[in-house]
C-alpha cells in the first residue's frame, strides 16, 4: 500500500492513500485495536496476533489510539506490584526492555501500522520519567521496519485521504476524505453506559467526523448517530456520525486483583474493524457507505 502519514497540526494528522488508477470503488480498510496493554502478564496476546494478522491479511491500516504500553512496575510507581512484570521485562533497563519486547514480538505487523496514539499509561511514563515511550517505538519501527507509524496525541483528528491519480500515478487529482476523531479516553469504567454519554457528549462538540472513536474503559460500544449539517451552497445534509468504543486486549476477570476488587465486569476484547466504501454515483459525485465490525 502507498501511504504517508504525518502531522500537519498540533492536533491533525493525515493518512493519505495513493491509488495507482482510477477504480469506480475502493474500500479503505481500518483495524482499531483495543487497549493492548502489551507489558502486561493479563495482555491476551494470542489473540492480540490473530488479529493483527487478520488486519495485515486485509491489507488493513492499523490504528491503535493508546494504552499501547501499561509500564507500571518502576522503581518508583506506587502501582507497581509483583505480579504486573513479565521476567523478560524485569531488569534495571525496564522502560527500554517493554519498547523493545514490544518490537521484537509485534515488529511484523509495523508496515500496516500507520498510527499511535497516546493513553494515560503512556502520559504518565511521560511526566514520571520523561521519556515517550511511544516516540522512541515509532522511531525504531519507522528506522527498522520502514513502518509509516506516526506518534499522534491523546486526541485529534485523524484525515484519510483517498488519492485518484489524475493523468498519471504521479499526478493525483481527485480526493476522498475520512474523518475520524479519537480520544483515548478517560474516567472510570461505565459498567452499565460502557460510555456512550461520554462519546455523545463529543458529537456535540466534535465537529465534521465521520467516525467517533474512544478506548480507555475497556468495554466497547457502536452507536451510530445522525447530525444535520449545511453546505456552503445552503443545502442541509443529514450525516451519519459512527460512535466507536473499543475495549482492551488486558483480561483483568481474575481470581485476585485491582479491577477484581472494583467489581469489573468480565473482560471483552472487540477490537473495531471499519469498512469505508467509496464509490462514483451515476450521477457525479461520491458515495460513501460504512460498515462496522468487531473482532473478539
Ligand atoms: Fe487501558
Amino acid at each position: 500500500m502507498n501511504i504517508k502519514v504525518e502531522r500537519i497540526d498540533k492536533m491533525v494528522h493525515r493518512v493519505q492513500v495513493f491509488l495507482d488508477n482510477q477504480p469506480r470503488n475502493h474500500t479503505l480498510k481500518l483495524f482499531f485495536p483495543g487497549d493492548i496493554h502489551h507489558d502486561n502478564p493479563k495482555c491476551v496476546r494470542p489473540k492480540l496476533h490473530e488479529h493483527l494478522q487478520r488486519a495485515v491479511d486485509e491489507d488493513a491500516l492499523i490504528i491503535s489510539i493508546g494504552d499501547q504500553f501499561c509500564l507500571m512496575e518502576g522503581k518508583y510507581d506506587p502501582r507497581r506490584s509483583k505480579e504486573g512484570i513479565r521476567p523478560e521485562n524485569n531488569y534495571e533497563n525496564y522502560i527500554d526492555r517493554v519498547i523493545k519486547n514490544f518490537d521484537e514480538d509485534l515488529g511484523k505487523y509495523a508496515k500496516n501500522w500507520a498510527f499511535m496514539g497516546y493513553g494515560n499509561h503512556e502520559t504518565n511514563i511521560v511526566s514520571r520519567l520523561h521519556t515517550d515511550p511511544i516516540e522512541r517505538l515509532c522511531e525504531r519501527w519507522r528506522l527498522k521496519h520502514n513502518s509509516p507509524v506516526v506518534p499522534g496525541n491523546y486526541q485529534g483528528y485523524i484525515l484519510f485521504d483517498i488519492m485518484f491519480p489524475k493523468d498519471t500515478p504521479s499526478k493525483y487529482g481527485t480526493r476522498f476524505r475520512y474523518v475520524v476523531w479519537y480520544h483515548h479516553g478517560g474516567g472510570s469504567s461505565a459498567p452499565v453506559t460502557d460510555g456512550i454519554i461520554n462519546m455523545k457528549r463529543q458529537k456535540v462538540w466534535v465537529e465534521g467526523a465521520d467516525l467517533l472513536i474512544n478506548g480507555h474503559k475497556h468495554t466497547a460500544i457502536y452507536k451510530p448517530e445522525r447530525i444535520i449539517t449545511i453546505n456552503s451552497r445552503g443545502t442541509i445534509q443529514n450525516k451519519k456520525v459512527d460512535l466507536v468504543r473499543i475495549a482492551s486486549y488486558k483480561d483483568e476477570f481474575q481470581p485476585f486483583g485491582w479491577a477484581v476488587e472494583k467489581q469489573f465486569k468480565p473482560s471483552s476484547i472487540d477490537s473495531a474493524f471499519i469498512e469505508v466504501d467509496f464509490h462514483r454515483a451515476q450521477k457525479g459525485g461520491i458515495e460513501m457507505n460504512r460498515r462496522v465490525s468487531y473482532w473478539d
